[in-house]
């Protein structure tokens, strides 16, 4: 159990401070820690990038994005105050090992003037082909030495295909041990997405029928409306299949056919996800057709606004052939799953943005119900809601009320916010506690990162090799591509609309 005893002295080091990422969701988080008593008494940020500057310049950039990005809005001067004078800047280059050797100088100052053994925590919030670069002069200067007191955080996406994976891997673990790396997946974090397992494994009514023998089958659709932003550049070398697939979508599809752990501890839990990814049936350069749809978003409207096409947007190519819509059809070859597909969707420029998982039972074996009963006779879904709607809702029959026997498809609601009468801590607030008391239960393990990129390769390489002829195939403000629908369609199902509002 996580408490503030737990919270030692901590000197957090971020490098890229000048970035997207530490503006808009890690110092925000950080902040509503702080607002909250979540951080350590004694803590210093020690901002690292390129641009000359300092302290009092960086506060007011952070302030920005606070006042934008924190839960509780724009900060009170008072309370801000305090938590500024928490920050410190180091201009550093990343390739000069002399930063390095200044950091650490930095970092024992601090040691010093406190009396104590600091935790130390280093957060590269930098894209991920200098992290190489970053972790060597880190380790080279010694850093990752102290075992107990220092950890280092790296956000996805950790490299850019197997082999990059396994390079970045290589340095990290050539001077750091597993215990100290931290990989976030910010999913992980997400209030919903852990009570996956809490719905799962601290209630005995789901289990029997999790399985083969009562799933028809299960959809998992992670949908955006928003386009790719500034990240043109970035976006152009990922795609949504290394953006959302690889990381996000996999760690939904693992919390809900995992097995039951034996405890909450971090790798009883990661041991059991892995299996999930190792038992995926493998595609083929040769079955990539039957099992992927990709698609591109084009020009059109959403809620009134009209949207631009994927290769108009900045820093995109104008013949680009990056998917910004993906879609997979999954086997999970275990006793347990056997033949029940998975389909997983995402999609930038969707109709809805709306995160949900789709557990569809089997009809019922017989229709004992006359046919006047009602022909919309539905089968049994049980929906996790991940995002607006944070909750879970199981979709059934009943009778309409009145002397008639009519049948209906009615809803039974769980609401996250109804019943805790509390806001959710953000999936930052969350990850970022638990790198402070050094819990890494929602943090990647190595081997299931290496995992998912090997299992997606032949679709990476097959979708490189062969440019998409009908890009751009979707319009923005819908749900995709024709070609994610025949994926499911081949077997009888198809998506359907996610749960968006409580009347539907
Ligand atoms: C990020 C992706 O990891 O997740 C983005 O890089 C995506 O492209 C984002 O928009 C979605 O996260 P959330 O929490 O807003 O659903």
């Amino acid at each position: 159990m996580i408490n503030n005893a737990s919270l030692r002295d901590t000197q957090f080091v971020l490098f890229g401070a000048y970035g997207d990422l530490s503006w808009r969701l890690i110092v925000p988080a950080l902040f509503d820690l702080f607002l909250n008593g979540q951080l350590p008494e004694r803590f210093i940020l020690q901002g690292v990038d390129r641009m000359d500057s300092d302290a009092a310049a960086l506060a007011v950039h952070y302030l920005k994005g606070v006042s934008q990005h924190s839960r509780y809005g724009v900060p009170d001067e008072a309370i801000w105050q305090k938590f500024a004078g928490k920050l410190h800047y180091i201009q550093a280059d990343i390739g000069e090992a002399s930063s390095y050797t200044h950091l650490g100088k930095v970092l024992a100052l601090c040691d010093a003037d406190w009396g104590s053994k600091t935790e130390k925590v280093l957060y590269l919030a930098i894209p991920s082909f200098l992290f190489e670069t970053v972790i060597s002069g880190l380790g080279d200067a010694g850093h990752a030495e102290d075992r107990e007191h220092v950890r280092v955080v790296v956000e996805k996406p950790l490299g850019h295909d197997l082999d990059s994976f396994r390079q970045i891997n290589s340095v990290l673990t050539r001077y750091f041990t597993e215990q100290q790396i931290f990989r976030i997946d910010h999913f992980l974090g997400k209030e919903t997405v852990q009570n996956i397992l809490a719905m799962r494994f601290a209630n005995p009514i789901f289990e029997p029928i999790w399985n083969r023998s009562y799933v028809d089958h299960v959809t998992i659709t992670v949908a955006e409306t928003l386009g790719v932003e500034k990240r043109g550049t970035y976006y152009e070398q990922a795609g949504a299949l290394r953006d959302m697939v690889q990381n996000h979508l996999f760690q939904l599809l693992c919390l809900v056919a995992m097995e039951p752990p034996v405890s909450y501890d971090a790798d009883d839990i990661r041991n059991k996800k892995v299996d999930v990814l190792h038992s995926l049936r493998p595609i083929t350069g040769e079955t990539v057709s039957d099992h992927s749809a990709r698609g591109q978003y084009d020009e059109g409207w959403i809620a009134g606004t009209h949207m631009t096409g994927y290769r108009n947007e900045p820093d995109v190519n104008p013949h680009s052939n990056t998917e910004t819509y993906a879609a997979l059809k999954l086997f999970v070859d275990n006793w347990r799953w056997q033949d029940v597909p998975f389909y997983l969707r995402t999609g930038k420029r969707m109709t809805a943005a709306v995160s949900e998982i789709s557990i569809r039972f089997r009809d019922v074996p017989h229709h004992a119900f006359p046919a006047s009963a009602g022909l919309n006779t539905q089968p049994v879904r049980l929906v996790i809601q991940i995002n607006p709607e944070q909750g879970i809702v199981l979709k059934f029959m009943a009778k309409v009320p009145g002397s008639e026997l009519r049948l209906q498809p009615v809803d039974m609601r769980f609401s996250y916010k109804e019943a805790f009468q509390t806001e959710s801590p953000t999936a930052y607030e969350t990850l970022l506690r638990d790198v402070l008391v050094s819990n890494a239960t929602l943090f990647m393990r190595a081997d299931q990162v290496e995992l998912a990129w090997k299992f997606l390769m032949p679709i990476l390489n097959s979708w490189q090799n062969n440019p998409a002829p009908d890009f751009p195939n979707y319009a923005a403000g819908s749900w995709g591509p024709e070609t994610a629908e025949s994926l499911l369609a081949g077997d009888g199902n198809s998506w359907l609309t996610p749960t968006l509002k409580k009347s539907t």
